[in-house]
């Protein structure tokens, strides 16, 4: 993959930022996504990529854009055969709710390098790099943190355990309470547990460790994006019924049982990982707008060379039309 595109994915995730900010806090998350959708799909019919969407919006049967499977990119001449995963808006109640971490998120890479996820539920369990390899989803909750305070070299008092807060965290699998048994400390989290992860590894966050089940096509974004941060994740899908064990098969997942590592999710050398702010969140500002401009703050990172670019962006509203329409 050229390093050229990283640019170009960011004017796809910007596209989808700005369709989406247009929606927050108006109550209705379908429009506020289904902008996200049109402007990203729009944008990308001009990058010179031969796609497929392996993590998207669903079944062909369930979303006309970025299904599963879907073809994406110009395709013509020489251009990278890749897999590409998309959440055109990570934090459709975030936006509905205008509340803080939306993000707009893809992860591109050369063919056969993303696990082609299903939209089901996953068990996961994100670091930083200090912790890399200090995590195993087969243990235990207090060994895991004992083990990540370990490599961190901090008290497990001063670890931050980062949680979606959802009844299935404090009732079914008391995982909040689990934590709070070890002493360490917990920052729950509504949603947009991709925003939850790649905060452990970035400092300023103050977050140690991502825990929690949350979305299987989040999980592969988070790892694509840990990966470029040389971060460590492992996962395990959680179906909930044959239909959905039958969907993961269907896909090529034989044993759905399996405890995956990182590169299980997101592998070979060649990944980009993009993601643009759509509201203030702790790793991207959201958009502004101001003066018929659109400001936008996104974070391209290439695995290959570990750099992480962080691009401001100013859009002239009346200038450039963008690849999509918008009726409120
Ligand atoms: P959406 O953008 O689809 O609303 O997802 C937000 C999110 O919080 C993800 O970050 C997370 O993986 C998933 O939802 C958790 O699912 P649920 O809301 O069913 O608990």
């Amino acid at each position: 993959m050229q390093r050229e595109l990283a640019i170009e994915f960011v004017r796809v995730t910007e596209a989808a930022a700005i369709a989406s900010a247009r929606w927050m806090g108006r109550g209705d998350k379908e429009s506020a996504d289904q902008a996200a959708v049109d402007a990203m799909r729009g944008m990308f019919d001009t990058v010179d990529i031969d796609g497929e969407v392996v993590i998207g919006e669903g079944e062909i049967d369930e979303a006309p854009m970025l299904y599963i499977g879907e073809k994406i990119g110009t395709r013509k001449g020489e251009v990278p055969k890749v897999d590409i995963a998309v959440d055109p808006l990570e934090g459709t109640t975030i936006i509905a709710e205008g509340r803080p971490n939306a993000l707009s998120v893809l992860a591109v890479a050369n063919r056969g390098s993303l696990l082609h996820a299903p939209d089901m539920y996953m068990s996961k369990i994100a670091v930083g790099p200090k912790a890399k390899g200090a995590i195993d989803i087969d243990l235990s909750v207090e060994d895991n943190i004992k083990s990540v305070a370990k490599a961190m070299n901090k008290a497990v008092e001063d670890v931050t355990v980062v949680i979606l807060d959802k009844p299935r965290h404090r009732v079914e699998n008391g995982l909040i309470e689990q934590v709070r048994k070890c002493g360490a400390k917990i920052k729950l989290i509504k949603d947009g547990d991709v925003a939850g992860a790649i905060a452990t590894c970035l400092p300023d966050t103050g977050v140690d460790i991502l825990m929690g089940i949350g979305g299987a096509p989040e999980g592969v974004l988070a790892a694509a994006g840990l990966k470029c941060l040389g971060g460590d994740m492992q996962a395990r899908l959680i179906p909930k019924a044959e239909e959905e064990i039958t969907r993961a098969k269907k896909m090529g997942i034989e044993d759905v049982n399996a405890s995956l590592r990182i590169d299980d999710l997101a592998s070979g050398d060649e990944i980009i990982f993009c993601a643009t702010g759509v509201t203030n969140g702790e790793m991207l500002e959201g958009v502004r707008f101001e003066d018929n401009k659109a400001i936008t703050h996104s974070l391209v990172m290439r695995y290959k060379t570990g750099t992480m670019r962080f691009v401001e962006a100013i859009h002239k509203l009346d200038q450039k039309p963008l690849p999509f329409k918008q009726d409120f």
